[in-house]
């Protein structure tokens, strides 16, 4: 059997792991995603639990739990869990353990024939976080590893993949911006003929990661929740119990969800415990808030690029990595500094543990002169993409629509109201005849509010479908046809149209984007950011936010169906 690697990613939130065989890389999915959290619960018998089974013991035993586990190896030699004490090299251990587990039984068994492991840049060759590391690995039986800094592992990947004109020639520079979920890291690497070489000594802030954007949005929600009800607030914090801890940990949960969305909506709804109304949070309000952590991340930047003796625009680009990175408001200020859009392709998350992959002699070769992207500033605003595969929102089906078909609303007198391009749903003789019978005003009070989310539905639907047409990317999303029927609460009938959105929304930014390479979200939101210079584009993308705004505003009015 031919041999195989194994690179690790083992991350402040998060590990991913991936694996190359025959030079084909792939990330690992276990549990059912590639990102794994990095969290690990000990079990009553003393057992670390790892990945969801992690999560799940985590939410009734906080005291059993290490959130941070690579924090933990950073600051100490061991940690308390309940009763117990317990090596943080164990606890590294058991979640390294894991995902090369999962990697080797996708292998028949078969050990990898080389392992790699990523760190942060200002873990230094000698220093107790790098010894720490190599002895988990040691325990988690991977032998001694290769180490390769996170920046150097992103940057390869950025290079190897890129296509287009511009290389980074020997001695020529790129930034790294690398936020996580615990930490923020920057660093200058300068191109050698056999690969990347840090200039200046690298960035970042040890204390400043998602958590803390998660943090901040948290308190936006208390400054709303205690507005309505300030007992209530307290209570859910203050209460003793499992119950009251289960809540807790699902409102963080919650909170970290909503703010990832926020990267995507202009405003998420949450349900809090105890309150009946739903509470809404706008990206406006949230960027407001975290404007100066975001801040003092560019400016961090900044100043690794001096100590490396370079200015931002002798880069030849900087790129992005970290899932915080999707934040779009991180863009726009990079772009700031920088005068371009700066480089994120691929899932930011993913690209250090690819490009550590390819950091192996024998591999893709990295070290050979490859090309970089063409830099966004020099291309202006492009034509639209050429041919994408059609990206369908869950929940859509997609009919091809008869040639001359019409979109069709029809209401039966029980009350389905049915949206279909292109179809009629039901033939008139179908339709289900009227029951008369006696109904309360209870009945009646109902029923015109199911009346009045299912109008409201329809309406939205009608008008995600128009914006995708005029956008021109209804071919790309496929003919939107949510069928509402009666009895589906507001809930029921938001999600698909949620969903619908966002659809929409992506296609719009793979198909309008400015940059090739951008992600969806962040061209989106580039787009939207120059919307005044866009013409009709500009006009669709404000119909965008509006039905989103009226989707946010619907849900909080429904909070009871
Ligand atoms: N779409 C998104 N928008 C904003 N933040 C996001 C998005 N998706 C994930 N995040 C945040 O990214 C963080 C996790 O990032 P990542 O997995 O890159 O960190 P990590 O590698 O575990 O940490 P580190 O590199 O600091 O050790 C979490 O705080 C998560 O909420
Ligand atoms: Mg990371």
């Amino acid at each position: 059997m031919t041999g195989w690697d194994l690179a690790i990613d083992f991350g402040t939130s998060f590990t991913t792991a991936a694996t190359l065989t025959r030079g084909r890389a792939e990330v690992l999915e276990i549990d059912g995603s590639k990102y794994v959290p990095s969290l690990v619960c000990l079990d009553d018998d003393g057992t670390i639990l790892t990945g969801r089974d992690a999560v799940n013991e985590a939410a009734m035993a906080p005291d059993r739990t290490e959130r941070v586990p690579k924090r933990a190896l950073v600051a100490s030699e061991q940690v308390l869990l309940g009763a117990r004490t317990v090596t943080t090299v164990d606890l590294v251990a058991a979640v390294l353990a894991r995902v090369a587990g999962e990697a080797v039984r996708r292998f028949s068994g078969q050990r990898p024939s080389r392992v790699v492991l990523t760190h942060p840049a200002r873990w230094q060759a000698g220093g107790t976080e790098l010894r720490r590391l190599t002895e988990a690995a040691e325990r988690a039986g991977l032998g001694e590893p290769d180490l390769v800094a996170e920046p150097v592992a992103a940057a390869h990947h950025y290079v190897r993949t890129g296509s287009g004109d511009q290389a980074v020639p020997d001695g020529g520079m790129i930034g790294v911006y690398d936020f996580g979920g615990g930490t923020f890291d920057t660093a200058v690497l300068r191109r050698r003929r056999d690969g990347f070489e840090l200039a200046g000594s690298p960035g970042g802030d040890v204390a400043l990661g998602g958590e803390d954007l998660d943090a901040a949005f948290m308190e936006i929600l208390a400054e709303h929740a205690e507005a309505l009800d300030a007992d209530t607030w307290n209570t859910l914090w203050e209460a003793e119990g499992r119950v009251a801890e289960r809540h807790r940990t699902l409102l963080r949960r919650d909170i970290t969800q909503a703010k990832e969305a926020l990267s995507r909506l202009p405003a998420v709804n949450l349900w809090v415990a105890g309150y009946d109304d739903e509470i809404r949070v706008t990206r406006r309000e949230y960027e407001k808030a975290v404007e100066p952590l975001l801040a003092r991340s560019v400016a961090e930047l900044a100043d690794t690029v001096a100590r490396a003796g370079a200015t931002p625009d002798a880069l030849v680009d900087v790129y992005l990595t970290g899932s915080t990175s999707r934040t779009p408001r991180i863009s726009a200020l990079l772009a700031d500094l920088l005068g371009h859009v700066p480089g994120m392709r691929d899932d930011p998350k993913a690209v250090v543990v690819l490009g550590a992959l390819s950091t192996i002699p024998g591999s893709v070769s990295a070290t050979q002169h490859v090309r970089l992207p063409p830099r966004a500033r020099d291309q202006g605003r492009r034509p639209p993409a050429g041919p994408t595969p059609p990206l369908t929102p869950v929940g859509f089906a997609v009919p091809a629509p008869p040639a001359g078909a019409t979109e069709t609303v029809r209401r039966s007198r029980s009350g389905d109201v049915t949206v279909r391009a292109g179809r009629h749903h039901k033939p008139a003789d179908e339709e289900p005849a009227d029951e008369p019978g006696e109904r309360t005003s209870a009945d009646r009070a109902s029923a015109d509010r199911e009346a009045a989310d299912r109008e409201a539905a329809t309406g939205i639907a009608r008008e995600i479908a128009a914006i995708a047409d005029a956008a021109g990317v209804s071919d790309l999303v496929g003919a939107l046809s949510p069928t509402v029927r009666a009895g589906d609460t507001a809930e029921a009938l938001r999600r698909p149209l949620v969903v619908a959105l966002e659809g929409v929304g992506t296609a719009i930014g793979t198909r309008h984007t400015p940059f090739p390479g951008l992600p969806p979200e962040i061209a989106l939101q580039v787009l939207r950011e120059g919307r005044a210079e866009l013409g009709v584009l500009g006009q669709v993308l404000t119909r965008l936010d509006a039905v989103s705004e009226r989707l946010a505003a619907w849900r909080a009015r429904s909070p009871a169906t």
